[in-house]
């Protein structure tokens, strides 16, 4: 980990994100000529203002196996791309980091794979990347670095940046010691991290599993949320918080308001002949999103006529990872479900179950949302699931509601409005739907409003503002770009080790 030359570029920037994917993709302009558009993502939208005040720089991969496009602009935001061989999009990414860490992050739903070249691979990436950052920072920098990707990052810079603030935020859970521990490599990404100042997670519960994987695969000792490392140059405090990540809700508000989506969402319902109940499922197709359950659900209560003659499931599933097996697995499964449902419930000109393989602009999205009399957010395991924060946040309405899976971090912010469920418990999961269908339209109401209330005033931009905020206010924090947030959930608690 330490073979990478020490000799960094002069330093450019205060603020440096280093994130697997540029906030951009690659597209071809009306000339036929590369372009690029910035993506859709919400980490982008959250970054984008301190990004400009700070005149920060993104890191990141553009996607495609081949060179580096290099440092260019785009919308006025500094970027870096970084490469990637085909042989590291296989080891590196398809491989440790959706074979490996995406399984046994998500509670081993499928199995995850171990191998050797593997971690050679992702070891190798990770330098790149902090190598890169190295080169960016300006002196004292604030760096920030995000998920599973990126693990040995925070060490890997701090070995040759001593001067900059780190901080980490891994996006999906942080799963239970017991499924941590099959890493050959457990060791290593804990020291990883630990290269960090602050670690953001998103519920307290996969900040609490971080800490106690510090305790058993390191032997180290916390106290609260405060992590202690011995180091040559005396003991460095770490700490592990919660910050649950959101979504621009003013942004989508707003798009759901407009002309023509309220007009889109009008055509959508009746286009698919006015059904009596439309459901809506949005994922990427991944086996932790809970789909097969879900359809197999809501097969069943077709089947019983429970959600009344014509009910319509709308199920998105856009496609993700698709040269990795289970995702390949999954489709084909999901497919024959599907299948099966729309050729024994079906009639010309009606079909039980819609399913788009394939994404969608914003604009689109917003109409599906504000057509869906229930959202079904029902995955096995999710780090948070920004669908479920979208979806309140377009019902200006107040119409629609919400099935969440109780294994969401979104589920800890939406208890009291969503209806609440364990995508296991298939009986469970029908009941719920149609409870959720027919509830009662002033109940559905205040429900609705009461998620609307929290995901307005827990958006993106406070979140991004809290996690820069806690990591300028640590040991040996410098301010940070400060964006008056508020502050971090660091409780006290005993010393363990
Ligand atoms: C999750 C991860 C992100 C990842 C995204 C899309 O949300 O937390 O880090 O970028 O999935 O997956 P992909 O493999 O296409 O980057």
């Amino acid at each position: 980990m330490s073979q990478m030359s020490k000799q960094a570029e002069p330093a450019k920037h205060s603020l440096v994100v280093v994130a697997s994917r540029l906030p951009v993709d690659r597209a071809e302009g009306p000339d036929g000529a590369e372009e690029w558009q910035q993506s859709p993502g919400g980490l982008v939208t959250a970054l984008e203002p301190v990004m400009r005040e700070a005149g920060g720089v993104w890191i990141g991969w553009s996607g495609d196996a081949g060179p580096a496009p290099g440092p260019f602009e785009a919308d006025g935001l500094h970027l870096i791309g970084l490469g990637l061989s085909e042989d590291e999009v296989s080891d590196y990414y398809e491989g440790f980091c959706n074979a490996t860490l995406w399984p046994l992050y998500h509670d081993v739903i499928a199995s995850p794979q171990f191998h050797r070249h593997w971690w050679d691979a992702y070891v190798t990436v990770n330098q790149r990347f902090a190598q890169a950052a190295a080169e960016q920072a300006a002196p004292g920098a604030t760096v920030w670095v995000h998920d599973y990707q990126l693990q040995l990052v925070p060490r890997l810079l701090r070995e040759l940046r001593n001067d900059v603030r780190i901080g980490f935020f891994n996006h999906i859970p942080f799963p239970g010691y017991e499924i941590f521990a099959q890493l050959p490599w457990r060791r290593q990404v804990i020291l990883g991290l630990l290269g960090a100042d602050l670690l953001g997670f998103q519920r307290r519960a996969d900040a609490t599993n971080f800490l106690r994987a510090c305790r058993r695969a390191v032997g180290l000792t916390t106290k609260g949320s405060t992590v202690r490392v011995g180091e040559p140059g005396g003991t460095r405090e770490i700490q592990a918080a919660a910050f649950p990540i959101s979504i621009d809700a003013a942004s989508l508000t707003e798009i759901a308001q407009r002309d023509e989506v309220r007009k889109r969402s009008r055509e959508i319902r009746q286009a698919i002949g006015e059904p009596s109940i439309v459901l809506l499922g949005v994922d990427r197709l991944d086996y932790t999103k809970g789909i097969l359950h879900r359809l197999r659900a809501y097969g069943e209560l077709v089947d019983e006529g429970r959600l009344g003659q014509r009910v319509v499931l709308i199920q998105v599933a856009s496609p993700s990872r698709e040269r990795v097996e289970a995702y390949q697995t999954l489709r084909d499964e999901v497919e024959v479900i599907v299948g099966r449902i729309n050729g024994q419930h079906g009639e010309l000109g009606y079909a039980p179950v819609d399913y788009l393989h394939q994404s969608f602009p914003r604009e689109e999205m917003a109409a599906l949302y504000l057509t869906a009399d229930v959202m079904l957010v029902t995955p096995l395991r999710d780090g948070m699931n920004l669908v479920a924060k979208e979806y309140v946040a377009t019902r200006y309405d107040e119409g629609g509601t919400l099935v969440l899976s109780e294994f969401t971090g979104a589920a800890d912010e939406l208890l009291a409005g969503a209806f609440l469920v364990n995508p296991h418990d298939i009986e469970g999961l029908k009941d719920t739907i149609v409870r959720a269908a027919t509830a009662n339209p002033a109940e559905a109401r205040r429900r609705m409003r009461s998620m609307r209330r929290r995901v307005r005033e827990h958006d993106v931009a406070r979140w991004a503002a809290s996690f820069l905020d806690a990591l300028g206010r640590g040991p040996g924090g410098g301010g940070g770009p400060n964006l008056g947030g508020e502050p971090a959930n660091l409780a006290e608690e005993p010393e363990i080790s």
